[in-house]
């Protein structure tokens, strides 16, 4: 069946068509990317220094239908040829996800076909079923590591989530972003900060040792706004920045976040005992921390494919596809902007 995903839960339009195959004994769902779109919008709030709500709202609303319409001419598919819909409810910024929830339930209707509400964390982890060769065995872990989450999921079975750790206090892609935002880097910040430290060479010590929060604590919860913070101090210290001195510290900054990462995600896999792991969420677009990952985890591990790191809305037709398979959704009249998964 082919499935219609929309996400605007945040500064990217986004517009996927997918076809779903329920897939072979034990049931996982199989999904094709046949269309993915997405409109960013970086031009836009850059000036800013951050995301502005009113102006996501107005880019969401005028960037959707033209995407749905490329999408179709894309697939070569005319919009009765749609099953199904699925759209992020949340969490995201209320009015930016309003335009989409809007929108798809409209189509919805139009078309006739079920609008499935997704959860946008969810899609995240569930953006891993691209991939022909992907076997998800449960107990699974997913770790989620975003601009708003960083947390630690128990999977179950099939959509059973449970939270067994969180960020007490910033996520770990906003601490990137901050820390960027301190050296002066443009937004977003944390692909920045990932290529300024890949110029890094190797040093016996860290030339700025930065703290790494929690990395002690029994258990599976963070912190990155300590680590933030040390940075600012650390910059007082030694103004003027140079680039030399941003590439150190943008390096140590990274390494100590990737460190208490998997620090806390190897002690979540002698507790629980997964079979799986699953990382997911934008900062998994940091191909020095996957490249740490694949060294140290001892069990499979899933990481999604580079473009379903970051935003997108085939997570979402993925997620949407899983729940309408497994009969699990109910309709949904209103966004939930800020809730966890
Ligand atoms: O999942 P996502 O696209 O949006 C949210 O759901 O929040 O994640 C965005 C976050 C931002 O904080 C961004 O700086 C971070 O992912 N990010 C990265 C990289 N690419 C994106 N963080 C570190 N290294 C990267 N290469
Ligand atoms: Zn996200």
């Amino acid at each position: 069946m082919k499935i219609l995903g929309i996400e605007t839960s945040c500064d990217e339009t986004a517009v996927s068509i997918i076809e779903g195959n329920p897939g072979k004994t034990p049931r996982q769902p199989q999904c094709t990317v046949l269309s993915h779109l997405v409109a960013s919008q970086i031009a836009t709030h850059a000036p800013w220094g951050g995301v502005v709500p009113s102006l996501a709202k107005r880019e969401h609303l005028a960037n959707l239908p033209p995407l749905v319409d490329q999408a179709l001419k894309q697939t070569n598919l005319r919009l009765e040829d749609i099953n199904l819909i699925a759209v992020t409810y949340g969490p995201g910024l209320e009015p930016a996800l309003w335009v989409g929830f809007n929108f798809a339930h409209e189509l919805a209707a139009r078309l006739q076909v079920p609008c499935i509400p997704v959860n946008h964390m969810e899609g995240h982890i569930l953006s891993v079923l691209t991939q022909p060769e992907t076997q998800v065995n449960f107990p699974a872990l997913a770790l989620l590591i975003s601009g708003g989450h960083t947390e630690l999921v128990l999977m179950k079975e099939w959509l059973h989530y449970e939270i067994v750790g969180q960020t007490r206090d910033d996520a770990v892609g906003e601490a990137f972003d901050k820390v960027a935002r301190l050296l002066g880097l443009p937004y977003p910040g944390g692909p920045e900060i990932s290529k300024l430290a890949a110029q890094h060479t190797a040093t016996e010590k860290p030339l700025y040792p930065l703290p790494r929060p929690m990395i002690a604590s029994k258990d599976l919860n963070f912190s990155f706004s300590g680590l933030k913070t040390a940075v600012l101090y650390l910059i007082k210290k030694i103004e003027p920045l140079d680039q030399e001195k941003k590439i150190a510290i943008a390096h140590e900054f990274q390494q100590a976040a990737i460190d208490v990462l998997l620090k806390k995600t190897l002690q979540a896999i002698t507790q629980h005992q997964p079979q799986t792991l699953i990382i997911g969420g934008g900062v998994v677009a940091n191909q020095e921390l996957v490249k740490q990952f694949r060294e140290k985890i001892n069990i499979p591990l899933l990481v999604p494919e580079l473009k379903l790191s970051t935003d997108n809305a085939t997570m979402i037709a993925i997620a949407g596809y899983c729940h309408y398979l497994k009969r699990d959704w109910q309709p949904k009249t209103k966004v939930e902007g800020n809730l966890k998964l």
